[in-house]
């Protein structure tokens, strides 16, 4: 477990896996997919859930999937480290809190410095990147906050809801990475009982 000021960030369990089915057939699919928008039968849930579990020996040098999980106890969503390259030391970042009333809260950037810290220290990657809609002003805050730079930005990428948007890359080298306590500091993150 990784012990965060708002979140922890934990295996992605049962607990989490009840909560997809409401998740994607919500807004919070738009924001996570970039620009889709679904209706998922419980069947279709369940099925690509048994898909996910049978592959994930298979995923297991590639990706690592944790759970973001409040203080007492509730499952907001999920955070990865996806496409890690070994030989070049890189990975990509999802991130997805599927209770739209905790966004604009910090728990995302809470989450977000957890998984660098353990991307940088622990795994010893590099380099980490993220990309976003350009209309997605919660994520590119967040990774801004959590020290990212906006690397490059792909014109008129993504198709959400009409109307064409931007696909912005966001990345962050380690070498320019101040640290997660550093950054809990400047950003004021305080744990919610303290606030
Ligand atoms: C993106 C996401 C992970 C960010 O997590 P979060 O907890 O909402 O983010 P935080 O509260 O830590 O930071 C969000 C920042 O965006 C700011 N913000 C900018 N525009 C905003 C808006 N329209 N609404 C709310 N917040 C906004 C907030 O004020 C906050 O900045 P601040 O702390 O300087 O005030 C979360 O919102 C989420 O999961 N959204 C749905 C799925 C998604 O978009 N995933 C990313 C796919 S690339």
């Amino acid at each position: 477990m990784l012990e965060g000021v708002l979140v922890d960030l934990v295996p992605y369990g049962k607990a989490f896996l009840e909560n997809e089915r409401r998740w994607y057939n919500s807004e919070v699919y738009f924001w996570g997919t970039a620009g889709d928008r679904a209706v998922f039968t419980r069947a279709q849930v369940e099925r690509w859930q048994a898909e996910r579990a049978e592959g994930a020996e298979r995923r297991a040098s590639t990706s690592v999937w944790f759970g973001i999980l409040t203080k007492d106890g509730k499952p907001l969503g999920d955070i990865a480290l996806d496409e890690m390259l070994p030989h070049h030391r890189v990975a990509l970042i999802g991130e997805m809190i599927g209770e739209p009333e905790y966004w604009g809260g910090g728990y995302g950037t809470d989450a977000l410095l957890l998984i660098v810290e353990y991307a940088f220290d622990w795994l010893d990657l590099r380099k980490l990147w993220l990309s976003t809609m350009g209309i997605n002003a919660r994520m590119q805050r967040a990774a801004l906050k959590v020290g990212f730079r906006e690397e490059a930005r792909r014109r008129w990428f993504w198709y959400a809801d009409g109307v064409w948007t931007d696909d912005v890359m966001f990345g962050l080298l380690r070498d320019e990475w101040p640290g997660r306590d550093a950054l809990v500091e400047r950003l004021g993150l305080r744990a919610r009982e303290e606030v």
